[in-house]
């Protein structure tokens, strides 16, 4: 199981393609918010913290085996204006499992942006990568996170109480999932965005 998309990955208004050193001022503008990072296991990025992410994990082009993560930039077609990336992590070979996670430059939520952008990448997953189930592990207080996971059909799976230690507090996660055989019902019912 692999995946080498072929790049850009268009979807209605946006592109979705690898990151690279030119967008570290626009991954700055929204990387280093504190709001944005409320939520997710890191703290604002400063310059050198995503020059450092730039020149490693964040460089994946492609998933070539299990535990491979790909960051991919979320760019607005009409001006090429990168607005926010989306990871997408093959967990297992054996259960064809994977994890997605999204991030949004404030400026642009609202719109819809995120969802189409989280859209295309489960094609990604599920038509090319081939997994079987894709999850989201979401902080129970991120309501914004929980609503766009389930527009894409995820389904609340898990409610885990108080299990992480997380920015001085306990915190509760709740897990999503989508099927393979969801995605295949949404598609055959013609509910794909695109
Ligand atoms: C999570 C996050 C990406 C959600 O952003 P968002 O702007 O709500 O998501 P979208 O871009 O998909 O926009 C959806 C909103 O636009 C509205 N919308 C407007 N036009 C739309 C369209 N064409 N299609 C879909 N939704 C549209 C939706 O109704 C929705 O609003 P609502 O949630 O109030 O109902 C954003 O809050 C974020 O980056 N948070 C910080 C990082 C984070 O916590 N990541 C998650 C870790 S698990």
């Amino acid at each position: 199981m692999q995946l080498y998309p072929d790049y850009p990955v268009r979807s209605a208004r946006l592109r979705l393609r690898p990151l690279g050193s030119s967008d570290t001022q626009a991954l700055l503008a929204y990387r280093s918010q504190q709001d944005v990072c409320r939520f997710v296991p890191f703290e604002p990025m400063d310059a050198s913290d995503i020059a450092q992410k730039l020149s490693g994990g964040w460089s994946k082009r492609a998933i070539a085996a299990e535990g491979d993560a790909l960051i991919l930039g979320v760019e607005l077609a009409a001006t090429g204006q990168l607005i926010g990336d989306i990871m997408l992590a093959f967990k297992s070979a054996e259960h064809r499992g994977g994890e997605i996670g999204w991030m949004l430059h404030p400026d642009y939520g609202g719109q819809g942006y995120a969802t189409e952008a989280a859209h295309a990448t489960l094609h990604l997953a599920f038509d090319q990568l081939g997994l079987h189930r894709v999850i989201a592990r979401v902080d129970a207080r991120n309501a914004p996170s929980l609503r766009l996971a389930e527009r894409l059909g995820m389904r609340r799976e898990a409610y885990l109480v108080s299990n992480e230690w997380f920015k001085g507090a306990w915190s509760d996660e709740i897990d999503l999932a989508i099927l393979e055989d969801d995605w295949q019902a949404q598609h055959l019912a013609g509910s794909c965005p695109r």
